[in-house]
């Protein structure tokens, strides 16, 4: 049997295999990003742009003057178009510069406060040359202020603002943590994203027991959080007309290939690529390509979603919460 064709094709764009390096410091500069062509990566997703980041940035300057002088709005705003231009200048450096540099797409992702700069930095990003735009979007889960409706409401209006300003594909990187996933799905969908990222993987706090301060928990993902993407992949395949880009938890060959028949169109790694040898996309590369021998598929499409809840042929196990069954087997 000939080798399998691995190639797919996301937000229109067609990718050599399904394996993107998601936004992290993994992508943050020219070198690695042409070290992760090199490696195998179908496409990359750029660290993100926080206009948060520029915020606390000006923040932290401004404070040191105000400790010594009075400071007038003016010089506020001065400095936040100034501060602004110069990450945002370096950014759209990273843009062109890896587009001159790699054969692979090249995808932006941007995380805006204002509706202003995510129409700024859309607009710049795209002039860049990016391939395409992930949105790194999300609502404080304790924010008692704004109910789901509101949620999907802004979300959809920042979706229609980005539309209307930028013409390459966009996709929306969204939490775990969103309340009905599948109704929120469906209203992003409907307002015309190309893909859905599920999903981003929010800071953990944790409590160091010796300093009795509030520390950081675990940056990285593992293994076992494969499950919880794996679960909305499959139940958000056959509802949405938009590509589904698996994230969280996809450490090896096995993780794209459950991803895959769950009805990812790609799979985005990240903590994986943090903790193995530098041929750790190869790898996976591999098992998914002996897999598909071993299994006589010849493209990602002949199993694409067949475990998906629509054609699994076991809806409820997707939808499945408790253990009964599971636990009474651990005595
Ligand atoms: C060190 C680090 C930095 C990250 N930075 C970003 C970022 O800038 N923007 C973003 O959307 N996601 C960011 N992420 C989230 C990843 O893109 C990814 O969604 C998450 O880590 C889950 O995938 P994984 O299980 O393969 O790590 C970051 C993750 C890590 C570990």
């Amino acid at each position: 049997m000939k080798a399998p064709d691995l190639s797919t094709t996301y937000l229109g764009l067609q990718l050599k295999n399904p394996i993107i390096v998601g936004s992290s410091g993994l992508t943050d500069s020219v070198e690695k990003i042409v070290k992760l062509e090199k490696m195998g990566a179908a496409a990359v997703v750029l660290k993100s742009l926080f206009e948060e980041e520029i915020l606390m940035e000006m923040e932290e300057q401004t404070h040191s003057m105000t400790n010594r002088h009075f400071v007038f709005p003016e010089t506020m705003d001065y400095m936040e178009s100034v501060e602004t231009a110069n990450i945002l200048a370096d950014y759209l450096e990273l843009i062109s510069n890896s587009k001159k540099s790699v054969d692979i797409p090249v995808i932006a992702s941007i995380n805006c406060v204002s509706s202003q700069k995510w129409i700024f930095f859309a607009r710049a990003i795209e002039k860049a040359g990016a391939d395409a735009l992930e949105l790194n979007l999300f609502f404080l889960p304790s924010d008692t202020q704004r109910g789901e409706k509101q949620i999907a409401e802004t979300t959809s209006e920042i979706i229609a603002i980005i539309k209307k300003t930028v013409k390459i594909p966009v996709a929306l990187k969204i939490s775990a943590y969103q309340s009905n996933l599948i109704r929120y799905s469906e209203s992003i969908d409907l307002a015309g994203v190309e893909g859905v990222v599920l999903f981003n993987r929010s800071w953990l706090p944790d409590i160091d027991i010796n300093q009795l301060v509030i520390s950081s928990g675990f940056v990285l993902s593992s293994p076992s959080d494969l499950g919880s993407t794996l679960r909305w992949v499959s139940i958000l395949s056959g509802r949405l007309k938009c590509d589904i880009a698996a994230s969280t938890g996809i450490h090896d060959g096995s993780g794209v290939i459950k991803q895959l028949l769950a009805g990812a169109q790609v799979c985005q790694v990240v903590s994986a690529l943090y903790t193995t040898e530098q041929n750790h996309i190869a790898k996976m590369i591999d098992e998914l390509s002996n897999w598909m021998v071993a299994h006589e598929f010849n493209s990602i499409s002949e199993f694409r979603g067949r475990l998906s809840q629509s054609n699994s042929g076991n809806p409820a196990a997707w939808e499945r919460v408790q253990f009964m069954k599971y636990f009474r087997n651990f005595v």
